[in-house]
C-alpha cells in the first residue's frame, strides 16, 4: 500500500491519519472541500513533503480519481447538533459523498478498482444500556448524523454485492486528541473556559462515551490494513469509558492545575433531542489481529486541555 487517497485530510482524524501515511513514506493525495472544520493551516505542514498532493474537492461533485491503492474517506458532516438543526449538508457529503466515491471506484477496471476504507462510526448501531455491539448487530441510528453514517455503511454493503467494490468500514468509539474542532465536547469546554462562560453540558452530565485518541484510531487503521479480512467492519474501541461529566472533571483540573467546583463552571441541563445514553463497542475482532491501545486517556488529557488553551480556535 503506497499511493493513497485521503479524503477529509484537513480535518481532525483525517489530517492524523494523513500524517501518520506520509511518515510511512506513503504518497498521499489530500481531498478536502475546507468546511469550517477544516484546518487549512495544516497544508503548510503536509506540503513539506514532497509525498503530498492536494485538492480542494467535493467528494460528492468530484469527477475524477487518480490511480490509488485506496481511499480512505474522514471527510463527512460530523457535529450531531448542526444535524439536527439542517441534515441536507449530512445527507449531501455523508451520503451522497460515499455513493459518489463508490461511482469513482467502480468506474476503473476490476483489477485497478482501490479498496475503499470508510471511516464509519459507533454512533450507527444507537445506544446500548449494558453491554456492547459487535460488528454483527444491527444499526439503529438515533439522529439525521448517525443516519447518514449508517446510510453510507449500507451503500458500501450494496456496491461491495453488485460491483464487487472492495472495502473496509471501520466503526471507531468517539477520538479525542489535538486539532479537533470546538464543537466537541473537549475543545469546547476549554474554549468555554477561556471565554469565562458556563460549559454547557447535556442532561445531568450523565451520558456515557468511550474515548480513543486519534492517533490509535490511525494505527488500528493501518493494523486492519495489514492484518485483517478484505470486505469486512471493524469497530475501534478506546480504553477509557466515561460520562461527560467525568471527562469535563479532568478538563477542569488540567485548566486550573487543581481540583475545582463543577457546578461554577458547568451548566447542566442542556437539551438535545435523540440524545444517546451510552455508546459502547466490542472490538474482538480487531484485537484478536494483536491491535491494542496505545495512548491512555489520562496521560494525554493535559497536553490537550494545554494546546487548546494557547490558542483561539474561531
Ligand atoms: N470525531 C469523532 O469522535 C469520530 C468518531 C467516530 C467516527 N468519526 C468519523 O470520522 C470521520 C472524520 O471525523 P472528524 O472528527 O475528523 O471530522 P471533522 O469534522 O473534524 O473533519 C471533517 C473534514 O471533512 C471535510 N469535508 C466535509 N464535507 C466534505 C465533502 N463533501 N467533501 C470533501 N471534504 C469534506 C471538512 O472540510 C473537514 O476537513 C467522519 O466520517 C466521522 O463520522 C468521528
Amino acid at each position: 500500500m503506497r499511493v493513497v487517497c485521503v479524503t477529509g485530510c484537513l480535518g481532525f482524524m483525517g489530517s492524523h491519519f494523513t500524517r501518520a501515511c506520509l511518515q510511512r513514506g506513503w504518497q498521499v493525495w489530500g481531498v478536502d472541500t475546507m468546511t469550517y472544520a477544516a484546518r487549512p493551516e495544516l497544508l503548510d505542514e503536509f506540503r513539506q513533503s514532497a509525498s503530498f498532493k492536494f485538492t480542494e474537492a467535493d467528494i460528492v461533485t468530484m469527477d475524477h480519481l487518480y490511480d490509488v491503492d485506496a481511499v480512505f474517506n474522514f471527510a463527512a458532516e460530523t457535529h450531531v447538533d448542526n444535524s439536527i438543526v439542517d441534515s441536507s449538508r449530512f445527507s449531501w457529503a455523508n451520503i451522497m459523498g460515499v455513493e459518489n466515491l463508490l461511482e469513482l471506484i467502480r468506474g476503473k477496471r476490476n483489477y485497478e478498482m482501490p479498496l475503499l476504507v470508510q471511516v464509519s462510526t459507533d454512533e450507527v448501531y444507537g445506544d446500548v444500556l449494558d453491554g456492547k455491539h459487535t460488528e454483527e448487530h444491527p444499526l439503529h441510528p438515533s439522529n439525521p448524523y448517525s443516519a447518514s453514517k449508517a446510510s453510507a455503511d449500507m451503500l458500501i454493503l450494496g456496491w461491495h454485492r453488485t460491483h464487487n467494490v472492495p472495502y473496509l468500514i471501520i466503526r471507531p468509539t468517539n477520538n479525542y486528541g489535538i486539532g479537533q474542532y470546538p464543537e466537541k465536547l473537549i475543545p469546547k469546554a476549554v474554549k468555554y473556559l477561556s471565554l469565562r462562560k458556563k460549559i454547557p453540558l447535556h442532561g445531568k452530565g450523565l451520558y456515557v462515551r468511550n474515548w480513543l485518541h486519534a492517533e490509535d484510531t490511525a494505527a488500528a487503521i493501518f493494523h486492519i490494513l495489514e492484518r485483517g479480512q478484505r470486505n469486512r467492519v471493524y469497530n475501534v474501541s478506546g480504553n477509557y469509558e466515561a460520562t461527560n461529566r467525568e471527562v469535563i472533571e479532568k478538563v477542569l483540573r488540567c485548566y486550573f492545575g487543581k481540583r475545582v467546583k463543577l457546578n461554577l463552571h458547568v451548566q447542566f441541563n442542556y437539551v438535545r433531542m435523540g440524545e444517546d445514553v451510552r455508546y459502547s463497542l466490542d472490538d474482538t475482532r480487531l484485537r484478536r489481529l494483536g491491535w491494542k491501545n496505545a495512548r491512555r486517556f489520562d496521560d494525554e488529557i493535559k497536553a490537550i486541555v494545554e494546546y487548546y488553551r494557547d490558542r483561539f480556535i474561531w
